[in-house]
């Protein structure tokens, strides 16, 4: 086949695979209908709800509303490559420790998302509620917490939850 005809990538969790043939199908459909990683959840399909959060080359996107074909050459992290070898990622594990889920529908959403806006912390990404923008960097607090993460929805209420988690997930990673 020449080369005109060969179907571009992009890597999920490591693995590099085809771009779908079709050029309509969403990141979230490529992922959970055709790779069957089923752990990014379909909510509203929208934007409106977090569910389908997912990292790409470390930042958090709405995969319902991108394209599979719009990251070509790009790197996607789904729930399913978050643990390694067997082991559950430390933010995983605070999740567990601090019971940041009910029924788990949202929380691939909300570890994807987290861990993005982690690394908005790290790089000095104001948000709403940063007191000082001309500061280099942003301080961690749980408002800017719930500010952050206010896009991925819980219907269970477990946000004291997360919340916890994810303060003691910034604890342990910047001591
Ligand atoms: S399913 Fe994507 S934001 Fe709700
Ligand atoms: S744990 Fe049920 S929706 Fe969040």
């Amino acid at each position: 086949m020449p080369d005109t005809f060969t179907r571009s990538t992009i890597t999920i969790n490591g693995a590099e695979l085809p771009l779908p043939a079709d050029p309509r199908v969403s990141l979230l459909d490529f992922l959970r209908e055709h790779l069957h990683l089923s752990g990014t959840k379909k909510g509203c399909n929208q934007g409106a709800c977090g569910a389908c959060t997912v990292l790409v080359d470390g930042e958090r996107i709405l995969s319902c509303l991108a394209l599979a074909v719009q990251y070509q050459g790009r790197t996607i992290t789904s729930v399913e490559g978050l643990a390694q070898d067997g082991t559950l990622h430390p933010l995983q594990r605070a999740f567990v420790e601090h019971d940041g889920f009910q029924c788990g529908y949202c929380t691939p959403g909300q570890l994807c998302s987290a861990l993005g806006m982690a690394a908005e912390l790290r790089r000095g990404v104001p948000s709403y509620v940063t007191a000082d923008l001309a500061a280099d960097g942003v301080a961690f607090s749980q408002d800017e917490v719930r500010e952050r993460m206010s896009g991925n929805l819980c219907r269970c209420g477990a946000y004291n939850g997360i919340v916890a988690a994810v303060t003691e997930f910034h604890t342990q990673e910047t001591p």
